[in-house]
């Protein structure tokens, strides 16, 4: 098959056409293509593992396309720093269906126009994010379709019915293609921590909720939710000075700081992970996104707080109870230490 009809050889292709022109990426961009995914991730988790110390201290984002045309409509996820950015690419990419529109107005016109959060068990996107804390997207063109997985999932349904002008994975490729320029080239990480703090505000919502009239004090998690949002504003009000100081900033002149601002951005991510993981799940080191103990495939925002919050429910004693105390404190423990980094407390 013609790499027109492969997003990741597509993507390769053009890539190559660029550095024939000369072009050489500031940041490196390493294409993978993952083994094994439906026998538990085994490809993208070892190779995570195998490389961890290489990957940890600095991969700025990993993007992810497991099923990348299955259909019409947009079908995007990420990390919330990276909202913003997907959402500018999609502005610069037609929608291979109707030309005279982007792909983000046909985002924003369906019903999926959220952007989903990377919490579940169900593609490579896993170890990056649940394991080590690495910034991740997950694209795609269309979701769910009747032959998934079926011995009628091939080559003929795609040209008949998937994709017969094979627009659509152009489409992917071309989105696909954009974020990791920018990523790669830009002077200063496009990352937009504002949306995660909304996020970490609207999960507390969520647990509040679930543990009214319970022994559970939730001011620790405010409390650490504040002092992210102060640590955001405060980046904010630095690269908004970068912008409008573009052409004579000091920054500029200054490589130290803006690569202290570089690395503040992308180890915010890191710092949410937690060396002795979720409780009876040590593998999956990340408190804010983690898949449901009950439902793997389901996401859920403080997957610790949740499974927590489950066994209580079920045994209502005052240790379960304590438990989930005890999670609400390790959560707050990591918001804050990602506050500390965002802000620079730690450089
Ligand atoms: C294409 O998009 C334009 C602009 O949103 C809209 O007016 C038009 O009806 C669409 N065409 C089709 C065939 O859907
Ligand atoms: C980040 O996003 C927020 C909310 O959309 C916006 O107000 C702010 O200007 C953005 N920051 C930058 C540096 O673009
Ligand atoms: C849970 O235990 C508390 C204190 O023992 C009791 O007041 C409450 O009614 C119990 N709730 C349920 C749903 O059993």
């Amino acid at each position: 098959q013609t790499a027109e009809r492969q997003p990741c050889l597509r993507l390769a292709q053009r890539l190559s056409k660029l550095q024939n022109k000369g072009w050489r990426p500031r940041r490196t961009i390493i294409l993978c293509n993952w083994d094994a995914e439906e026998y538990g991730l085994i490809g993208s988790t070892e190779w995570v593992e195998e490389n961890r110390a290489m990957l940890t201290s600095r991969t700025v984002a990993y993007l992810n396309v497991d099923v990348g045309v299955s259909g019409s409509g947009v079908d995007a996820s990420a990390t919330p720093q990276l909202d913003e950015l997907l959402k500018q690419a999609s502005k610069k990419v037609q929608n291979p269906d109707n030309g005279t529109e982007s792909l983000y107005d046909l985002w924003m016109a369906s019903d999926s126009s959220l952007i989903g959060r990377l919490g579940g068990g169900g593609s490579d996107y896993s170890a990056f994010v649940q394991h080590i804390g690495i910034p991740s997207v997950d694209m795609a063109i269309g979701s769910g379709y009747a032959v998934y997985h079926s011995l009628y999932d091939d080559f003929t349904w795609m040209e008949k019915y998937g994709d017969p002008m094979f627009r659509r994975h152009v489409a992917v490729a071309s989105i696909w293609g954009l974020v990791a320029l920018r990523l790669s080239d830009e002077e200063i990480l496009p990352f937009n921590y504002s949306s995660y703090a909304t996020e970490l505000e609207n999960g507390a919502v969520d647990i509040n909720k679930r543990v009214l009239g319970m022994p559970v004090s939730l001011s620790p998690l405010h409390r650490s939710i504040k002092q992210f949002n102060r640590a955001v504003l405060k980046v904010d009000s630095e690269l908004q000075a970068l912008q409008t100081w573009k052409f004579w900033s000091p920054w500029r002149n200054n490589p130290l700081r803006v690569r202290d601002l570089n690395d503040r951005l992308m180890m915010t991510e890191r710092a949410f992970t937690e060396w002795e993981g979720l409780s009876g799940r040590p593998w999956y080191k990340h408190m804010i996104y983690g898949p449901s103990l009950y439902n793997d495939y389901g996401a859920e925002v403080y997957p610790g707080a949740d499974d927590a919050i489950q066994t209580a429910k079920k045994t209502n004693t005052s240790e379960s109870w304590q438990s989930v105390q005890h999670e609400i404190h390790r959560i707050a423990r990591v918001i804050s230490q990602a506050a500390l980094v965002l802000s620079g407390g730690l450089t």
